[in-house]
C-alpha cells in the first residue's frame, strides 16, 4: 500500500504487518461500536427509553456556536451513568445537572430510572436544547418539563444552582473553559456547602478537579469506549466539618 503524505506529497510504502494491524484496528473498533450500540439499544427497551432519538452526532460548526475549547455532540454510552450512579442513594432531595446535555440522552437516563428530585441540562447549542427537552418529556411520559429544566447557555458563563448534587460530564468543554466551570462547582459549593458528586467520563482533565483540594476521586471503571481516557471517574466533595 503507498501513502501520500499531504503536506509534502511524498509518498511511502506500508510494510504488509502494519497494514493487517490497522485493518485488525479499524475492525476492532467498528464491532466494538456495534457492540456497546446493541447494548444501548438493549438499555433503551428495558428502561423504556426506545422513542429517544439521540443517537446521530452533531458537530458545532454545523450548529454555529464552535468556539475554542467547545467540544462536538456524540451521546454517553448508557452505561456511563448506570455504573456512576451504582452504590448512591439518590433520593428525591438531589438534583441532577448534565454539563452540555446534548440531545438530553443522560437527562432522559437519569429522569426515568432515578429517583432525583429535578433533572437539569445546560447546552450551549439551542437546537440540540430543543431536542433535548422533547426526549426529556418522552422519558417523562408527556410529563411537563420546567423552561429552567434544560438551559440554553455557555456553561462557563452559568452559575451553578446551589441545590445541584450531582454532575455529570462527558467530554462537554476543555482547557479554560473546563477550568471555569469547574471554578463555578466549587463557588457555588462555598455558597452552599453539601456534598456533590461529579461522574466525569472521559476523564482526560481531571488533575483540574483534584487540584482545587475540594474532590477526592471515589472510583473509578473502564468505560465502554477504548481511548487513552476510556475511563469514568466518580468524584465526591464533602463539605467541611466545623
Ligand atoms: C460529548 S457531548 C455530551 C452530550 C451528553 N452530555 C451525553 O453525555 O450524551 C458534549 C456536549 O457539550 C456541549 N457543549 C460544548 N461546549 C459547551 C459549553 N461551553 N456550554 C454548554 N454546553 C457545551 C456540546 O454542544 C455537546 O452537546
Amino acid at each position: 500500500m503507498r501513502l501520500t503524505d499531504p503536506g509534502t506529497g511524498l509518498s511511502s510504502q506500508v510494510s504488509p504487518a502494519v497494514r493487517l494491524k490497522t485493518r485488525l484496528g479499524g475492525l476492532l473498533a467498528r464491532s466494538r461500536w456495534r457492540f456497546w450500540r446493541h447494548v444501548d439499544l438493549l438499555i433503551e427497551r428495558i428502561s423504556g427509553l426506545r422513542s429517544l432519538d439521540t443517537e446521530r452526532r452533531a458537530m458545532l460548526d454545523d450548529l454555529g456556536v464552535a468556539a475554542p475549547g467547545r467540544l462536538n455532540y456524540q451521546p454517553s454510552r448508557y452505561i456511563s451513568l448506570r455504573r456512576g450512579l451504582r452504590g448512591a442513594h439518590v433520593t428525591s432531595d438531589d438534583v441532577f445537572l448534565d454539563y452540555g446535555c446534548g440531545k438530553g440522552r443522560v437527562l432522559a437516563q437519569a429522569a426515568r430510572g432515578y429517583p432525583f428530585g429535578r433533572v437539569l441540562g445546560v447546552e450551549i447549542s439551542a437546537e440540540l436544547a430543543e431536542v433535548a427537552r422533547a426526549n426529556l418529556v418522552r422519558a417523562r411520559s408527556g410529563a411537563r418539563v420546567a423552561d429552567d429544566d434544560v438551559v440554553v447557555a455557555d456553561a462557563a458563563s452559568w452559575p451553578l444552582p446551589d441545590d445541584v448534587t450531582y454532575v455529570y460530564m462527558y467530554r462537554p468543554f476543555t482547557g479554560k473553559v473546563f477550568e471555569t466551570v469547574i471554578g463555578r462547582i466549587i463557588e457555588s459549593l462555598e455558597r452552599r456547602p453539601r456534598r456533590l458528586t461529579l461522574i466525569y467520563v472521559y476523564p482526560e482533565l481531571e488533575e483540574v478537579i483534584l487540584r482545587t483540594g475540594r474532590f477526592t476521586r471515589a472510583r473509578t471503571f473502564r468505560s465502554a469506549e477504548r481511548s487513552v481516557h476510556h475511563r469514568v471517574s466518580v468524584f465526591v466533595s464533602e463539605p467541611a466539618r466545623p
